[in-house]
């Protein structure tokens, strides 16, 4: 009896999304990846708080999704490394911060240095930290927007991979500023993962350069 070869390997990297409210970053990436064949899957998302929605939202997506319940730990160190230990065990090629509203120690940020991204609510380097929005609406830009970035020890810092931006209009209240940035995040973080995920990013002294043209991707 022959033995059948077996079919073609293709190494499908795991990609682990950290959240902590909605999900609408996590589920705009996990149908990104199926849409577009992806060499990659989101393995699973983990929340750091019971009641955020992105648990059931990736659940009914058909993604695994765990609570790390960073009140149960008594350290932030504790927590890290229950954190760490439900990601390594998809061995990730990718972590996406999407929303995840905690800080990460140092040892944290540097473990999955080259390997973990965030997105955040403004053309960085402006308006870094929290209420991004309102502070944009303060300081009376006309055009706000999204950023995905590696990230490193230094919070909503770390080199830009992508950027889209958006107008600001004159009745814009933070809600609204936020709903049209959020509409732009849906397309810029799937776009920035799935670039990494297809090996065209590199990062030369601190800044990131796409490979080929990327356009043609979209
Ligand atoms: C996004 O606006 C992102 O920029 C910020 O947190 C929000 C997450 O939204 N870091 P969602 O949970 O993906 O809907």
């Amino acid at each position: 009896m022959r033995l059948q070869a077996p079919a073609t390997l293709t190494a499908v990297k795991n990609i682990v999304i950290l959240a902590s409210g909605r999900g609408s970053n996590m589920q705009a990436i996990v149908q990104a990846a199926e849409r577009e064949q992806w060499p990659a899957r989101v393995a699973c998302v983990v929340a750091n708080r019971p009641d955020a929605q992105v648990l059931p939202a990736a659940r009914a997506l058909g993604v695994p999704a765990v609570l790390v319940d960073h009140t149960a730990y008594p350290s932030r160190d504790a927590f890290d490394e229950a954190l760490a230990a439900q990601i390594d065990a998809h061995q990730p090629a990718l972590v996406l911060l999407a929303g995840f509203m905690r800080v990460l120690s140092d040892a944290f940020v540097q473990r999955y240095d080259g390997r973990l991204m965030n997105i955040h609510p403004s053309l960085l380097p402006s308006f870094p930290g929290l209420k991004a929005h309102e502070r944009a609406l303060q300081a009376g830009v006309k055009v706000h927007g999204a950023t995905v970035h590696f990230v490193t020890s230094q919070l909503d810092h770390g080199p830009i991979v992508a950027q889209a931006a958006v107008p600001v209009q004159p009745d814009d209240t933070p809600p609204t500023l936020a709903a049209r940035v959020q509409q732009a995040e849906h397309r810029l973080y799937p776009l920035a993962a799935g670039w990494f995920v297809r090996d065209l990013l590199r990062i030369e002294q601190g800044i990131v350069r796409v490979q080929g043209n990327p356009a043609q991707l979209i």
